[in-house]
């Protein structure tokens, strides 16, 4: 299903219900084309897996960067606080479901040891868009 608020481009983390192509007998296809399904260029992806169970990551924003999270495999949690800490908390349990977490959003993610999380971007890598301190995200302006 891919509804029309998929792709509004908020400033509120949703989930987004990518297409599902495919039947119980042959598996499944979830496909995401950008701007399309997700509200931006797609010019990064990553992935994290390996992970031991129920370890935490995250813990930082970004200043411009957009990005929408798949749990290909396995259960993810996260927590995204926005700046004024308001909390929403999000399961990812089903590949054809990503989270949108738009820019300036703290996110910490938790991770089954089986869970492989792709992450679709809309800036390629650049440790200055990073903001990892918590007062500092709160106080970030621009
Ligand atoms: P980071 O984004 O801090 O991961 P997490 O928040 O999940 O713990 O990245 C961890 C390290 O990997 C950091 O040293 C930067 C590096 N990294 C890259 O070099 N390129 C990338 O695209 C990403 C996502 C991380």
């Amino acid at each position: 299903m891919i509804g029309n608020q998929n792709l509004l481009k908020t400033n509120s983390p949703h989930i987004i219900d990518f297409q599902v192509i495919g039947s119980s007998e042959l598996g499944y296809i979830s496909v995401a084309e950008a701007q399309r399904h997700t509200p931006f260029e797609i010019k990064r992806v990553y992935w994290i897996y390996y992970t031991p169970n129920n370890v935490q990551r995250g813990f930082h924003a970004h200043k411009e960067l957009d990005q929408v999270l798949v749990a290909v495999s396995g259960i993810i949690h996260i927590k995204v606080i926005d700046q004024d800490e308001k909390e929403s908390l999000f399961v990812l349990d089903d590949p054809s479901k990503g989270l949108y977490i738009p820019r300036k959003h703290w996110r910490e993610i938790s991770f089954s040891h089986s869970a492989v999380m792709i992450s679709l971007v809309s800036q390629i890598y650049n440790e200055q868009d990073y903001i990892r301190d918590f007062d500092e995200f709160k106080n970030y302006k621009e």
